[in-house]
């Protein structure tokens, strides 16, 4: 309970500036276009991990009915803004949702976020009906390859050496199986480049908020230091670097 705790205030501090440093709506817009087409318009979806509730709201302007659940009031405060009455306050590995109840369900940017990967998927095989569909937009996407990329998903990998917050398929896909999600595949794949320094890179680590801060304590911050250290020893540190990956939306079902 007190890593939720933590984890819940850590997205309250950056629930102001949440949206803007995000992408703000072109990319809350891109993600509801990915996923829109894979749900039904006819009956509710469940985003779980709502956040500011942005991407709940382009789909909503797409004809969805969407319902929401965040650990985070201060993230959850901006999207009862956008969808009224429809958000609760939640945990994502013990929903407070009937088993078999739910028809569709959505995760964007969750998995990486916290909550233990296979304690989520385990609640949504929970909660969706036999043939109901999880849909999962990975905050990973795929991995970009440039120089920043190869110490970054080193970091990450050592970080995590469990997978408890690794959010691509070829983690997911077993773990939905133990639990009667099966991955289907992927639906969807939006190529994306963004630009970013290994000087900018290096400070968003030291602020904690691209590995999730809780997890930088002990032997992580030594972790981060030495990565930070090696991002500022690249050649030209100062210059961005475009770097190419793609947004995919992985598609389960709950097994009959
Ligand atoms: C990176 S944000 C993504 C928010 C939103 N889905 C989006 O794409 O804009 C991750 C969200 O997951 C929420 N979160 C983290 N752990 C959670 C948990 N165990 N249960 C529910 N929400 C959780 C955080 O509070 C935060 O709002």
């Amino acid at each position: 309970m007190r890593g939720a705790t933590v984890k819940a205030a850590e997205f309250d501090e950056i629930a102001p500036g949440y949206d803007e440093s995000r992408g703000g709506t072109a990319r809350a817009a891109g993600f509801a276009e990915q996923l829109a087409p894979l749900l039904d318009p006819a009956r509710p979806v469940l985003d779980i991990g709502v956040g500011t509730g942005i991407v709940a709201a382009e789909l909503t302007a797409r004809g969805h009915t969407v319902h929401g659940v965040d650990l985070s009031p201060g993230m959850l405060s901006r999207a009862k803004a956008r969808l009224g009455a429809r958000v609760a306050v939640g945990d994502a590995c013990r929903l407070p949702v009937r088993s078999g109840s739910v028809d569709q369900a959505v995760s964007t940017w969750l998995l990486h976020a916290g909550p233990d990967n296979r304690a989520v998927l385990a609640e949504v095989a929970r909660v969706l009906r036999p043939g109901g569909r999880y849909l999962v937009i990975p905050a990973g996407g795929t991995r970009p390859t440039d120089d920043i990329g190869l110490l970054v998903g080193e970091l990450e990998d050592r970080l995590d050496p469990e997978g408890s917050r690794r959010d691509g398929p070829e983690w997911l896909a077993p773990i939905g199986a133990a639990h009667g999600l099966v991955y289907e595949g992927t639906a969807s794949e939006r190529p994306t480049s963004f630009r970013v320094s290994p000087r900018a890179m290096a400070e968003s680590l030291t602020r904690g908020l691209f590995t999730g801060a809780w997890a930088v304590g002990g032997e992580a911050s030594r972790l981060v230091d030495e990565t930070r250290s090696r991002l500022l020893a690249l050649p030209d540190p100062d210059v961005p670097r475009v770097r190419e990956t793609a947004d995919v939306v992985l598609v389960f079902h709950r097994g009959t």
